[in-house]
C-alpha cells in the first residue's frame, strides 16, 4: 500500500484507540476503593469550605495513583464549586512560577499574563479572590519527587502552607503523588511541620486485579475476537511480572498496531512478542532515564538531537546550553555510557577524537527526555 492509501484505510482493529493512549481516565476505576475512600476523605473539609487534609500518595508505577487523582478530581467537579482543584504534574512544571501559573489558571481560566509579573503578584492575586469567594484549594503535585530535585519544594510548600500569614487565606490542601514516601524525610524542619501529610499507599495489583482491568480495557477498546484468550492471558502475566498496568495497556496497543500494519484481523503471538521486545526496551530506557539528574539529561537531548556528532561539538552544545565545564562534562559522558545510554567510538585516524552515540533509538530517547 502507497503511505496515501495506508492513511485512509479505515480497516481497524481498535473499537476506540484513546483507551489505550495515557491521558485517558477510565470511567471505571476498580479495585482502587480503599485509596480512593482515604482521599475522599481528605478532600471533603473542602467542600464544607475549610483546608483540605495534605495527603501523600504513594507506590510503585503504574498502580493507578495519577488515575486515582484525575478521578477524584472530576467527581469533586461534579458535585461541588467550593473546593477548586488543580493537578500539576511537576515533570513538567517544576517552578514555583509556573505551578502558581496553574494555580491562577484554575482559578481565573486562564494563565498568567507572562509579562514579567513577579510571582508574589500572581499569589496575591489567586488567594485574595479565593479568600474572597470563600473557596478552598487542592493542589495535586504528581512527581512530586522532581521539585526535591531541583530544590523547589520547601519554598512552594511555605508559599501555599503559609498563605494565612501574608494573605490571609488557609484554605489550602496539598497532594502529593510520587513513587518512594521516605523522599519526604528530607524536606527541612519548617516546611514539614507545616506538611505533615496522611500517607497513601498503592501496592502492585494482584493477577486477578490486572486481569480485570485489562479485560474492560480490551472490551472497551478493541473489537471481539482481537485479542485470544491465551495471548491475554500472555500479557496479564508479563504485566504482573513488571507490576506495572501501563506494561499490559501498552502492549495490547503496540500489538493491535503490529496485526494492523499485517493487515490482520487478530494479534498473533509473534505480534504480542514483538510488541514485547519494544516494550521492555521502552521500560529500561526509562528506568534508566529516570536515574539522571537534570543536566544529564539535558546533555542527553543534545546527543539525541546530534547522534553521531564527535565531542567535542557535544560538549559547546551542553555548556552554552547550561554553562557546564569540561571536567563534569566528561564525567557525566562517562556515567552515562556506564549506565548504558550512550556508546562512545573513536573516530579512525583522528587521534582522541570520538563520536557519541545513543544505545537506543532517537525516537524513543526524544519521547523520553
Ligand atoms: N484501577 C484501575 N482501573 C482501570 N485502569 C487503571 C487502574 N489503575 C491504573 N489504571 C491504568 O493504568 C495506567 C497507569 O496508571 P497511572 O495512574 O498512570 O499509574 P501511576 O500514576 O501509579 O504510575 C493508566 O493507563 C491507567 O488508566
Ligand atoms: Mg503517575
Amino acid at each position: 500500500m502507497k503511505a496515501a492509501e495506508i492513511l485512509l484505510d479505515d480497516e481497524t482493529l481498535f473499537r476506540d484507540e484513546e483507551v489505550f493512549t495515557p491521558s485517558y481516565v477510565p470511567e471505571d476505576f476498580i479495585h482502587r476503593d480503599d485509596q480512593l475512600k482515604e482521599i475522599s476523605l481528605s478532600l471533603k473539609p473542602g467542600l464544607r469550605g475549610v483546608n483540605p487534609v495534605n495527603t501523600l500518595i504513594h507506590g510503585p508505577p503504574g498502580t493507578g495513583k495519577t488515575t486515582a487523582v484525575k478521578h477524584i478530581f472530576n467527581e469533586v467537579n461534579k458535585v461541588s464549586n467550593k473546593l477548586v482543584t488543580v493537578y500539576v504534574n511537576c515533570d513538567d512544571y517544576n517552578t514555583r512560577f509556573s505551578i502558581f501559573s496553574r494555580i491562577h489558571e484554575a482559578v481565573f481560566g486562564t494563565a498568567p499574563p507572562d509579562t514579567g509579573k513577579p510571582l508574589n503578584a500572581v499569589k496575591e492575586k489567586v488567594f485574595r479572590k479565593l479568600q474572597r469567594e470563600n473557596k478552598s484549594l487542592v493542589i495535586a503535585l504528581d512527581e512530586i519527587d522532581q521539585l526535591f530535585l531541583n530544590k523547589t519544594i520547601d519554598k512552594l510548600l511555605l508559599d501555599l502552607l503559609k498563605a494565612h500569614t501574608t494573605y490571609g487565606y488557609d484554605k489550602i490542601g496539598i497532594i502529593g503523588v510520587l513513587i518512594d514516601d521516605s523522599i519526604v524525610l528530607g524536606l527541612d524542619s519548617k516546611s514539614s511541620s507545616v506538611f505533615n501529610p496522611v500517607k497513601v499507599y498503592f501496592p502492585p495489583y494482584s493477577t486477578g486485579e490486572v486481569e480485570d482491568i485489562l479485560s474492560a480495557r480490551i472490551t472497551y477498546g478493541l473489537y471481539d475476537g482481537v485479542l485470544s484468550k491465551g495471548l491475554f492471558e500472555y500479557v496479564v502475566e508479563k504485566t504482573v511480572d513488571a507490576g506495572d498496568l501501563r506494561v499490559g495497556i501498552d502492549l495490547i496497543r503496540r500489538s493491535a498496531l503490529l496485526a494492523e500494519r499485517d493487515s490482520s484481523r487478530k494479534i498473533t503471538s509473534d505480534h504480542v512478542e514483538l510488541a514485547y521486545e519494544r516494550e521492555s526496551r521502552r521500560v529500561n530506557l526509562e528506568r534508566m532515564i529516570r536515574s539522571i539528574d537534570d543536566v544529564e539529561r539535558a546533555l542527553l537531548r543534545i546527543i539525541a538531537d546530534s547522534n553521531g556528532e564527535v565531542s567535542g561539538v557535544i560538549q559547546d552544545r551542553l555548556r552554552e546550553a547550561t554553562g557546564t565545564g569540561v571536567k563534569k562534562y566528561n564525567q557525566m559522558i562517562g556515567k552515562l555510557e556506564h549506565i548504558g545510554l550512550i556508546e562512545t567510538i573513536p573516530v579512525k585516524g583522528r587521534g582522541q577524537t570520538r563520536e557519541i552515540r545513543l544505545k537506543n533509538t532517537v525516537e524513543d530517547v526524544r519521547e523520553l527526555v
